[in-house]
């Protein structure tokens, strides 16, 4: 069965994307990607010749665009990451995460439907689910209460996969997933960012107090779990993934100063993100016990290996501070 991913140039997708050609290499992937300022094709160099790999430069929110992809590459499954996911940036220009997020999300649910799609999973958060106080967790069941025009545009999409479910029994999976971090991660996000300014000599600025949670999960681990949920999850069914690791903005960012051997004074705190969530904090056990997932990176592992990788890949970094990587799809694609 051939699998369209969306938005696999970005992060989590490119990740997911070298992640299941690796564990399933029969398996024909169809990579869909807008390219915007978040999508670079250098996240995937070296599988353009990959017999199982296709990439294809389009937008979710085309049906004409996506009907065709699917029409002509025999889709049969769908992977959606395609999204607007920062969330400063759906504070100053929310109108785009509603187009994609939403609308976007609306033709990929259509056209599934159209063309009999028996696999479909919406790539979720759970900032869907809003903030929490000092304890407890987010389950599967905790009401969506989304704060940010990024988790409300979230929300939506998640509930428009929902009804297209009830409704018309397409077989959908949600999963919500917590803070990722790893390899490919856009230095606009608070690893890849903290890690560029420490190596750039630049101030790392730290919202408001610094004492917000995030519970942080190695990309890869994600990746896994969405794999198993395309392939075992429940239609109509929604799975929470996180890592257990929960870490305060302001102890993180001292540990990453650390392990890059330089000073503290190097933090400043800066005025407060608008509507800032607190806390976040994951229950997984639902995918725990019908899949067998875990996190299998520990934190000690991941981050040692993450900020390996971003001190490696000095060119990618570069080219991302240049903005060169911009004219890479003309390079990778146009000129061959
Ligand atoms: P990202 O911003 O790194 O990448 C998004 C990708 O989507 C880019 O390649 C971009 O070009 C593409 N894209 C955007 N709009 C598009 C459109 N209209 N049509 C086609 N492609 C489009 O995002 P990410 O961090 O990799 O997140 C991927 C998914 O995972 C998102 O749905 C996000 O909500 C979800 N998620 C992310 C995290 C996290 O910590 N990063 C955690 C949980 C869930
Ligand atoms: O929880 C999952 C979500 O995690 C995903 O759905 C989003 O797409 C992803 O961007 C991420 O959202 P956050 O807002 O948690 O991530 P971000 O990296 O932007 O910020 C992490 C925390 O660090 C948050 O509390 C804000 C803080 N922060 C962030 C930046 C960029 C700072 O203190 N300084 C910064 O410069």
């Amino acid at each position: 069965m051939v699998l369209l991913v969306t938005g696999g140039c970005g992060f989590i997708g490119s990740n997911f994307i070298r992640f299941h050609l690796q564990s399933h290499p029969e398996q024909k992937i169809v990579n869909l990607d807008k390219l915007t300022y978040a999508g670079n094709p250098g996240n995937l160099a070296g599988l353009e010749d990959h017999p199982s790999y296709t990439f294809v430069r389009g937008d979710i929110c085309d049906r004409k665009a996506v009907g065709s992809v699917v029409q002509d590459h025999g889709i049969g499954a769908i992977a959606n990451f395609a999204a607007e996911t920062h969330v400063d940036r759906s504070i100053s220009g929310p109108a785009v995460f509603m187009e994609t997020n939403v609308g976007g999300t609306n033709v990929l649910l259509d056209v599934a439907k159209e063309h009999a799609i028996t696999r479909f999973v919406q790539v979720s958060t759970d900032e869907v689910y809003g903030s929490l106080g000092p304890d407890g967790k987010f389950t599967e069941e905790t009401p969506l209460h989304p704060n940010s025009p990024y988790a409300a545009s979230k929300a939506a999409g998640d509930l428009l996969a929902r009804a297209y479910h009830h409704t018309y029994g397409l077989p959908v999976m949600i999963t919500r997933c917590s803070n990722n971090y790893g390899p490919y991660q856009f230095p606009e996000k608070l690893i890849p960012l903290m890690i560029a300014n420490a190596l750039g000599g630049r101030k790392l600025p730290v919202y408001g107090d610094g004492q917000n949670v995030r519970d942080w999960l190695h990309v890869r681990d994600h990746c896994h779990a969405v794999d198993l949920v395309l392939r075992k999850g429940r239609p109509g069914e929604v799975y929470n993934i996180g890592g257990e690791n929960e870490w305060k903005n302001l102890d993180l960012v001292k540990l990453l100063l650390s392990r890059l051997n330089k000073p503290e004074s190097l933090i400043e705190f800066v005025r407060d993100r608008p509507g800032h969530d607190r806390r976040y904090a994951i229950d997984a056990s639902k995918i725990g016990r019908e899949m067998g997932w875990k996190p299998s990176v520990s934190f000690e592992q991941g981050l040692t290996e993450t900020v390996a990788w971003y001190l490696e890949n000095e060119e990618w970094r570069r080219t991302i501070e240049s903005g060169e990587y911009r004219d890479y799809y003309r390079k990778m694609y146009d000129e061959r």
